[in-house]
């Protein structure tokens, strides 16, 4: 066992106590005020260079280190907020304030406290700087462009780029491992809502109406077959409608219909078709039955392509410092998004999978559930990857 390996398992617990300290008290979007406040406290401890507090909308956080021999400058991200859930852990510091963290983002702001604590105390040998990013709302929106924004990339200029999610996200993986890819690791996402609208009236006479319930009906079965029918098989593309809002009694044909839905796709070529053909779709259908359709797009996220050399680096640092048990390579990217996504349009970096799964499968519950835990044992792992791939990193 190195020192490293042996520092990170000592801190292991100091590392799920922040952990638990956040859990319990989860906040949302923007809005994360007790958040920030643990995060300065502990990097308040650590002697680093900077701490900058109230950036991106208010409550982001960064801060830096500057290694004793010159070099690059490396940053380091994680997220911080938490989801719209009731939390159904009957975790002993489970939150109680209606929100939770059923997405593991308070294991990532441990675990990146634990990384700073790690490079901290081995700031001698570090070649060059590290760049520490807590940015708020990962789940909501526009939480990496406001750190951005407040500047959470320069000053030192950040040369590359290196995040990871923990959790439940990749089945293949075991406790305490790092999943790797090169090129796309994670999709590209379109949110859309569509109005559709009718000619409200009475249910015993649908023929002096326009029904936009049957007009929605129809629009959906259509867009299925965008992704079955005008896309190759080869090119992964999703198209969900989410959520149908229309209509109040049953007797009654009611004036309008709102769906809400989202595309995903690796490709942003395939993405741009899918908007066109979602448009053209619900628009045609909608006037085709005497009705009228929009589509409005109220969000993208570009997909999350890692740097090649980058991820590469990861497994080699990984499997050099902890062996090869350390890393698995992933067979194919994932369907979900990640506005981590951003930092990799300004430089270049690479997004991991960090498994924190349970041995008892019973255990395990999906992303955004609200019975989702992480497995607190296996914390030092994701710690030790992000400090090791600074500190080995920098120099090559
Ligand atoms: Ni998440």
């Amino acid at each position: 066992m190195n020192n490293l390996e042996t520092r990170a398992r000592e801190l292991n617990e100091a590392i799920a106590e922040v952990r638990r300290e956040l859990h319990a008290h989860p906040e949302l979007e923007h809005d994360l005020p007790f958040t920030e406040g643990v995060v300065v406290r502990e990097l308040g401890r650590l002697g680093l260079d900077e701490v900058k507090s109230g950036q991106g909308r208010g409550h982001g956080v960064y801060a830096t280190l500057k290694g004793g021999k010159p070099g690059k400058t490396i940053a380091l991200r994680a997220d911080m907020d938490a989801l719209p859930i009731q939390e159904e852990t009957g975790l002993p510091f489970a939150s109680t304030n209606g929100a939770m963290h059923a997405c593991g983002h308070d294991a990532h702001v441990a675990m990146l406290l634990g990384a700073a604590r790690l490079l901290a105390e081995a700031r001698d040998e570090l070649a060059g700087t590290v760049r520490f990013i807590f940015q708020p709302s990962e789940e909501a929106d526009s939480g990496a462009a406001s750190m951005i924004e407040s500047g959470a990339l320069e000053n030192p200029n950040v040369d590359e780029i290196i995040g990871l999610h923990t959790g439940n996200l990749w089945s293949g993986l075991r406790p305490g491992q790092i999943g790797w890819r090169a090129g796309p690791m994670m999709a590209s996402t379109n949110a859309f809502k569509i109005l559709i609208k009718g000619k409200g009236g009475h249910g015993a006479i649908p023929h002096l109406s326009v029904d936009p319930i049957v007009i929605a009906a129809e629009a959906i079965v259509r867009l299925q077959t965008l992704v079955s029918r005008e896309v190759s098989p080869f090119d992964p593309a999703v198209l969900t409608i989410g959520s149908i809002a229309g209509g109040k009694a049953g007797n009654v044909i009611a004036g309008s219909c709102e769906m809400l839905g989202m595309t995903r796709a690796f490709d942003p070529k395939l993405a741009e078709f899918l908007r066109e053909r979602l448009r053209a779709t619900v628009e045609n259908t909608a006037s085709s039955m005497r009705g009228h359709g929009t589509v409005d797009f109220i969000g993208y996220l570009p997909p999350v392509v890692n740097d090649p050399a980058c991820a590469r680096k990861m497994r080699d640092v990984l499997e050099g410092v902890f062996g090869k048990d350390w890393v698995q390579e992933l067979a194919f990217p994932s369907t979900g998004a990640e506005d981590f996504a951003f930092y990799l349009e300004k430089v270049p970096g690479a997004f991991f999978f960090h498994c924190s799964t349970f041995d008892d499968p019973e255990r395990n519950y999906p992303h955004h559930n609200s019975k989702f835990d992480v497995n607190e044992s296996v914390l030092w792992t994701g710690a030790a990857a992000m400090t090791a791939y600074a500190l080995k990193g920098l120099a090559s």
